[in-house]
């Protein structure tokens, strides 16, 4: 099916998961863009400050938010998509309440029917998705991994259906300041002194710059080559997660010594973990850790290093 032309002129964006890391990265690069960009948040007192780039309008969506992950069909959202010409969903979690795939399957899979079917019949004409390095509907490893391929799949097809131009993005793990990544593993070895026990030392990572994600995302709002495309997003070099530990806990002042668990107790240390509150660890992050997060080979590297730019923010911890 042909893709729908973009009204002349409109640059309203609805951007799903605008609160996040990586949201708020891309929120202030389509805000200084000229964009008008729309965030709607569960949370919005905890963003305010979002409202403050020229252009970001945030909306409270209270329940109505989770509900997009529970309910197929939404014509609140329709309405509320109406005036717009593209819909960015960046919604994922890491971690759900139960080990049993539902959390994972509501608020990738669903929550991605739900948007789509509301973006479609309020005749939004572009679909940037963000997926994961490794996701994969059938060979997944893990409930997070199987439900961001199907995610991922369902988007592309409802979009030649329905003439949509969809692009999904697939990074490995993105840092940046505010990262969920390096800053946790720094919080932790502050709690380990000298030794650092580590689950999955050997796991694989390609660290791919938030800066570089946002450029790929601006890149593809202009550019309809990219309609259709599934891009990997992998920074210039790959690492042992032990060498990434290590190095953010030596860059922030604590160093360590890391101790690769063996894999019996790696698996161990994933179901004491998802038992503690905020669950740092669990058995699905485990199985997601078994594939290697890295680009296919001959992937073009995005070009920011870790190295030139985390201890700009880990440094920072030291001074806290
Ligand atoms: N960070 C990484 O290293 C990395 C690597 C690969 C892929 N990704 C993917 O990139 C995306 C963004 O990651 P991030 O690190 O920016 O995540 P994040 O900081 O945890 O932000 C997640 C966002 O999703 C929203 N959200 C979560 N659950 C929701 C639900 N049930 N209903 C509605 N909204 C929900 C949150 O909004 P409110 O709480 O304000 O409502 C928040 O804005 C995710 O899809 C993630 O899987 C991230």
């Amino acid at each position: 099916m042909q893709v729908r032309q973009p009204s002349f002129g409109a640059k309203k964006i609805m951007l799903l998961g605008g609160t996040g890391f990586v949201g708020r990265a891309l929120a202030g690069a389509l805000s200084q863009a000229g964009y008008c960009v729309t965030i709607p948040s569960r949370h919005v007192h905890r963003h305010r400050d979002l409202a403050l780039n020229p252009g970001v309008r945030l909306i409270d969506r209270g329940q109505a938010a989770s509900d997009m992950a529970t309910v197929r069909a939404s014509s609140s959202w329709a309405e509320l998509m109406a005036d717009h010409s593209v819909l960015i969903n960046l919604v994922g979690i890491l971690n759900e309440q139960k080990h049993n795939g539902v959390g994972f399957e509501q608020a990738h899979v669903t929550f991605t029917q739900t948007a789509l079917a509301a973006a479609s019949t309020a005749g939004v004409s572009r679909y940037l998705h963000m997926s994961a390095l490794g996701a994969d509907a059938v060979n997944g490893r893990s409930f997070y991994l199987r439900s961001k391929g199907r995610a991922e799949d369902w988007a592309h097809t409802f979009g030649e259906q329905n003439g949509i131009g969809v692009t999904s993005f697939r990074p490995s793990v993105i840092f940046g300041p505010h990262d969920s990544f390096l800053n946790r593993f720094v919080q932790l070895a502050a709690l380990m002194p000298g030794v650092f026990p580590l689950a999955c030392a050997d796991a694989l990572f390609a660290p791919v710059f938030v800066g570089d994600v946002v450029a790929q995302f601006m890149s593809a709002l202009d550019t309809p080559a990219r309609i259709g495309q599934r891009i990997e997003l992998c920074g210039p070099a790959d690492y042992r997660l032990r060498e990434l530990v290590a190095y953010a806990a030596q860059t922030a002042g604590q160093p360590r010594l890391i101790l690769g668990l063996p894999d019996w107790a790696s698996r161990v240390q994933a179901r004491v973990l998802e038992l503690v509150p905020g669950k740092p660890f669990t058995r699905d992050n485990y199985a997601s850790l078994q594939t290697p997060s890295v680009c296919s080979a001959g992937c073009p590297r995005q070009p920011t290093r870790l190295e030139a730019v985390a201890p700009q923010y880990l440094q920072q911890r030291r001074r806290v």
